[in-house]
């Protein structure tokens, strides 16, 4: 299961709702938790791994892996809070993104049932960040233009060495 890499025109597209969590879309899930190393990073949505489906895992180190099918934030704080976000996909940079503190989100988990959680802090930040893949988004576009400009030369630059 490699990672797409910025540049790859599947991370720019709207991945599709997922008619049916049957086996496939539990294996799926599966398949995602193995290969997201915690150590690398926290989240990983479909389109990451080819898969235009409306899925993405949360795994943040302390708590068990999540996973949210079809999910809507339903909800965001008008209270913004400044993170630093980096993204498997985007390998060996990170920028700090303003984005709300708190939001609530609903979704399906592998079982096929639905849920709905408040979540603040790093959770709030990376499940943001994975919905964003979802919609063909990437943490750079939420960067002003002379911030991106730069830190994707830096990217372009460590890529060639
Ligand atoms: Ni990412």
């Amino acid at each position: 299961m490699d990672i797409v890499t910025l540049g790859n025109e599947i991370l720019r597209q709207k991945a599709d709702p997922i008619e049916e969590i049957n086996d496939e879309i539990v294996q799926l899930a599966n398949d995602m938790i193995v290969r997201l190393d915690p150590k690398e990073g926290i989240g990983l949505a479909g389109p990451q791994i080819g898969v235009m489906k409306r899925i993405f895992i949360v795994h943040i180190e302390g708590d068990e892996p999540r996973v949210f099918i079809n999910p809507s934030i339903i909800n965001t704080s008008e209270d913004e809070i400044i993170y630093e976000e980096g993204c498997l996909s985007i390998p060996g940079v990170w920028a700090d993104v303003k984005r709300p503190s708190v939001i609530q989100v609903q979704a399906w988990n592998e079982k096929g049932k639905p849920f709905r959680v408040e979540a603040k802090g790093i959770m709030a930040r990376v499940i943001q960040h994975e919905y964003d893949h979802l919609e063909g988004v990437l943490f750079v576009d939420r960067l002003p233009e002379v911030k991106r400009s730069r830190l994707l030369a830096k990217y372009e630059k460590l890529k060639r060495a």
